[in-house]
């Protein structure tokens, strides 16, 4: 297993209490693994069969098949963001979305931090270097709204560089759309237990150990730091031609299915099935704000 050297319990205050919490020990506590899947309003008591899942993702998957087809014959472009805090699930729905796509017109962008060649640039240039050609879908795993949670969070930017990228970000969009490309964008919204119980999976996982960063440990007391960004970040940046589509991520298949469907139902493509497709949960996907609240 990887070590992190500082990793030491935590006091963490949930619900109106103060526990601690060991990410080291194995077994993750029960007030943490009984209010996983509940947390942060999630509507339902159960996962998505396991079942039901692998058969709708199959149908979806044919369905996107045919999309990456559409594209190349028309040459449409798409992007897709997909954001969240971390541990939210965009890896495990980027993968799923991508997983039957040509990958040279199909592309998954998920950048490092900036270069110092890049914090001399433009904000946005390094993003806009990797926007889709003519029949491409580039899905963004974490994109320029880092600047509206990450780097807020955690001082990799200014407080001014903040409010420029809230007030300059709709017109970015904007510019995005009249040219013609096709946008969406996910928050892939999970609660605190849920996280929580992600995050010591991770560690006590050999496959998923990679997938823990510094940074997550350091999330776990950035709580409400990343809610009150979040929040501004939907308040300030959904509109009309670029919304915010929010995803209530806990159960990670529900999450996937809806989000695809999500997709396919937006897009014109030869030979749709919207049977194949089928119907958006409302309680699973929302737009804007709103939905949370
Ligand atoms: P991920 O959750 O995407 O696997 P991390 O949690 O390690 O990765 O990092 C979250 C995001 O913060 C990444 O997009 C990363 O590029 C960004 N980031 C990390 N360090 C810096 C930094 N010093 N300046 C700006 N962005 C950073
Ligand atoms: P997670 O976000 O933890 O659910 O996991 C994402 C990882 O799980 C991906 O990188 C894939 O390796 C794997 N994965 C997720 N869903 C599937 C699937 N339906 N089939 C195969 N591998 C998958
Ligand atoms: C994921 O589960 O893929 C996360 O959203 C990525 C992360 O931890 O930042």
């Amino acid at each position: 297993m990887v070590t992190f050297p500082d990793i030491k319990p935590v006091e963490i205050e949930i619900g109106g209490k103060k526990r601690s919490f060991d990410i080291d020990d194995p077994k993750l506590p029960n007030w943490i693994d009984d209010k996983s899947l509940s947390s942060g309003g999630f509507p339902y008591d159960n996962k998505m069969n396991k079942d039901e899942y692998a058969a709708e993702l199959e149908k979806l998957q044919i369905e996107l098949v045919k999309v990456q087809y559409w594209l190349q014959a028309t040459g449409k472009r798409i992007i897709s963001v997909y954001e969240g805090r971390d541990a939210a699930g965009k890896g495990g729905l980027i993968f799923v979305t991508r997983a039957f796509l040509n990958p040279r017109s199909a592309r998954v962008v998920a950048l490092a931090k900036p270069t110092e060649a890049e914090q001399g640039q433009w904000y946005y240039q390094r993003y806009v270097a990797q926007f889709p050609t003519a029949g491409e879908f580039v899905l963004f795993d974490r994109s320029w709204y880092n600047r509206a949670g990450v780097e807020p969070v955690m001082g990799f930017c200014t407080p001014e560089q903040y409010e420029k990228f809230l007030i300059e970000t709709p017109d970015f969009e904007r510019m995005v759309i009249t040219d013609r490309i096709i946008f969406f964008k996910f928050w892939l919204d999970i609660g605190r237990e849920m996280q929580i119980k992600r995050f010591h999976d991770r560690r006590h996982d050999p496959l998923k150990t990679w997938k823990l960063s510094p940074m997550d440990i350091a999330a776990l007391n950035k709580w409400d730091d990343y809610t009150e960004k979040r929040d501004r970040m939907l308040e300030e940046t959904h509109r009309s031609w670029a919304p915010w589509t929010i995803i209530r991520a806990n159960d990670k298949r529900s999450a996937r299915v809806n989000a695809i469907r999500y997709i396919l139902h937006r897009l014109d493509y030869e030979g749709k099935d919207k049977k194949a497709i089928g119907e958006i949960d409302e309680r699973i996907i929302g737009a804007g704000p709103k939905f949370l609240k």
